[in-house]
């Protein structure tokens, strides 16, 4: 039961009627939040049926470009799965509402596993446009955290918010059909503007090895609701400073294009291999969903 500033039963409660009304009963086994110009997975759903955005209480439309701003539902590699096609940023003026609602939505669809992907700029040297990257941990540089204002606060242990296991088992998936997956540490930034390039030689200090601007209040959320969590990033420039191209959306959209078919057949493996025991942790505690 939440009683402080943010009432996560009342959002929940909301947004679990929303999706009633749009689909009835859903059990999918994953949910997949899809970044800048990787809404493609989305796209190739069969028995697709959507609900937008703007028809869920707390989400409003997305504004930025690449991000269609719906849920969908439908069959892909065999399973019933959810995608959350484009997502919102703290760069866009909304509350920890707006994450608890877009989780809530995956829960309420049955989702206990979350794959959030994202666009990113490379920090680390050997990362290059299109290499696709799985998160093994996050430095949040937002400043900002959608757990605030909840009562009691959610302590919430964030030591392993990217699902060991599950990592392993992407890994071996990588290996097997021989896509090449690189692992590396996710810096966040609030954004819109990008970085300069002393900020990224400052990222690259503390141990960052790609930068991005969402993600992280997804995976506080998904964590406080006790999800496992898979997190993917694909490279679409290499970070403010480390090239001559200057940076902007349309880069960003162009350079994930080079990256976005290894993280379909990466992810479309990863999901018809997962079954409920597959995704199911029984090792981690945290906050039911009501
Ligand atoms: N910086 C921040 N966010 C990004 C970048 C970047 O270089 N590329 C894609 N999203």
């Amino acid at each position: 039961m939440s009683e402080g500033s943010v009432n996560v039963d009342q959002i929940q409660q909301a947004v679990q009627r929303a999706i009633q009304e749009a689909f009835g009963e859903v059990q999918a086994t994953v949910g997949c939040i899809l970044g800048s110009g990787l809404g493609v997975i989305a796209d190739q759903l069969e028995d697709r049926r959507t609900v937008s955005y703007a028809d869920i209480p707390y989400l409003k439309e997305s504004t930025v470009e690449g991000h269609a701003g719906q849920l969908c539902v439908g069959v892909f590699a065999g399973q019933t799965i959810v995608c959350l096609q484009g997502r919102p940023h703290w760069y866009e003026g909304v509350s920890a509402e707006t994450f608890i609602a877009l989780i809530s939505a995956l829960r309420c669809c049955g989702v206990q596993t979350v794959i959030v992907t994202n666009a990113a700029g490379a920090i680390r040297s050997d990362l290059t446009v299109g290499d696709v990257v799985l998160i093994t941990d996050h430095i949040n540089l937002q400043f900002k955290n959608p757990l605030v204002g909840i009562a009691p606060p959610p302590f919430i242990s964030m030591d392993t918010a990217y699902d060991l296991d599950l990592r392993k088992q992407l890994l071996s998936i990588s290996a097997e059909h021989n896509l090449s997956l690189k692992e590396g540490i996710y810096c966040g930034v609030l954004g819109p503007s990008f970085e300069t390039p002393a900020e990224i030689r400052a990222f690259r200090t503390m141990g960052a090895d790609v930068v991005a601007m969402s993600m992280i209040p997804e995976v506080l959320i998904a964590r406080y609701f006790n999800c496992r969590v898979l997190g993917l990033s694909v490279v679409s420039n290499p970070a403010a400073g480390l090239s001559d191209q200057a940076l902007g959306h349309d880069v960003t959209l162009a350079g994930v294009k080079e990256g976005r078919q290894t993280l379909v057949q990466l992810l479309s493996e990863f999901i018809q291999r997962s079954t409920p025991e597959s995704l199911t942790d029984t090792t981690q505690k945290g906050t039911s969903f009501v």
